[in-house]
């Protein structure tokens, strides 16, 4: 009788653990396989010509997925435009003049209709497409867990607060991906994104001009084309990964041990402190990074969605409908 209640017991904390970690969500590879069969190729052939035309896209739309995640969870919320009923999350500190690709969603997401109307998320497609620009970039590719719903609304207030900032240290870092169910692993596995994409003057302004663990002829190098007050110069942008923005490969890691980070958040994963043997392990070794980076995507995928009758599937990404 006692086992019994003891097991039941267990069973209950168990259930309610899952509850508070906002993990109920059933997400599976394989939900749209019955009702929309065309999905994953529709999703492959719009990366794909975005990418032909412009390889850095890989980048922003990866970075899309990131900035929708971390806002109360994957659920488009990243994707609606503000309107006269709705504030949304695009101009938020961490986001205006610096998103980018809402625009190859929209043709992923209106071919899907076309193929499979009123039947996948907003929130699904950018999972999608997010994987297939790291893959289409020479990343790793893998089955993405599927069955997100799309939010009706959005919060800026949680954009600024939830998205951290690039003068972020790493115990700030790594509190803000605690908050998230992300660990130190995890967090320097999904900054390796930095291996694709560029940065903006104003995000690397203080660490080219201030920082002291910097490689010396890489501060100058980057002061040149970042003037040391804000003003003109800052949308000019430079690569996050000096020797390959287009191939999603280990080389940030390998910057970062040689003091080339471009962001002060970036050198703080190899910064003396807790997460540098991590940093130094991915540096020496793309077959790890690019396992626990999969992982930590699927991890990063499944914070908090929308799932069962909860939110919508949107017919137009950028509004409730
Ligand atoms: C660890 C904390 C992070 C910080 C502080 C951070 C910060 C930044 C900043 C400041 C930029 C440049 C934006 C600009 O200047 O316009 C950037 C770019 C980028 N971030 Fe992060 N990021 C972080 C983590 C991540 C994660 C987890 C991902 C995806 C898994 C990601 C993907 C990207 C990509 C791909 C770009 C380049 C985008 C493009 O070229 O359009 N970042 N990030
Ligand atoms: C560098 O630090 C000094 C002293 O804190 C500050 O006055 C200056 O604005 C900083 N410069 C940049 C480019 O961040």
């Amino acid at each position: 009788m006692a086992a019994l209640l003891m097991r039941v017991v267990a069973a209950a904390v168990a259930v309610a653990s899952v509850l508070a970690l906002g993990a109920v969500a059933q997400l599976s590879p394989t939900f749209y396989d019955g009702s929309c069969p065309s999905l994953q190729s529709i999703v492959r052939s719009g990366m794909t010509s975005a990418v032909q035309s412009e390889p850095r896209m890989g980048a922003s739309i990866l970075r899309l997925f990131f900035h929708d995640c971390f806002v109360n969870g994957c659920d488009a919320s990243v994707l609606l435009d503000d309107s006269s009923t709705l504030t949304g999350e695009k101009n938020a500190a961490p986001n205006a003049n610096s998103l980018r690709g809402f625009e190859v969603i929209d043709a992923i997401k209106s071919r899907v209709e076309a193929a499979c109307p009123g039947t996948v998320s907003c929130a699904d497609i950018l999972a999608l497409a997010a994987r297939d620009g790291v893959n289409l970039l020479s990343g790793p590719t893998w089955a993405v867990p599927l069955g997100r719903r799309d939010t009706r609304t959005a919060s800026q207030a949680a954009a600024n607060s939830n998205l951290p900032s690039p003068s972020s240290s790493a115990a700030t870092l790594v509190s803000a991906f605690a908050s998230k169910g992300l660990d130190s692993r995890d967090l320097v596995a999904l900054s390796g994104a930095h291996t694709i994409g560029s940065a903006r003057c104003a995000s690397f302004r203080s660490r080219v001009y201030n920082d002291s663990n910097i490689n010396a002829g890489f501060a100058t190098k980057r002061r040149q084309i970042c003037q040391p007050q804000s003003g003109g110069s800052d949308g000019n942008l430079v690569p996050l990964d000096a020797m390959s923005s287009v191939k999603f490969d280990n080389g940030y890691f390998r910057n970062l041990v040689g003091q080339f980070g471009l962001l002060h958040s970036d050198q703080e994963l190899f910064g003396g402190g807790a997460v540098d043997s991590i940093t130094a392990q991915y540096a020496r070794n793309g077959g790890a990074f690019a396992r626990d980076f999969v992982t930590a995507m699927i991890k990063m995928g499944n914070i908090s969605p929308l799932t069962g009758s909860n939110g919508e599937i949107r017919s137009n990404c950028r509004k409730p409908n």
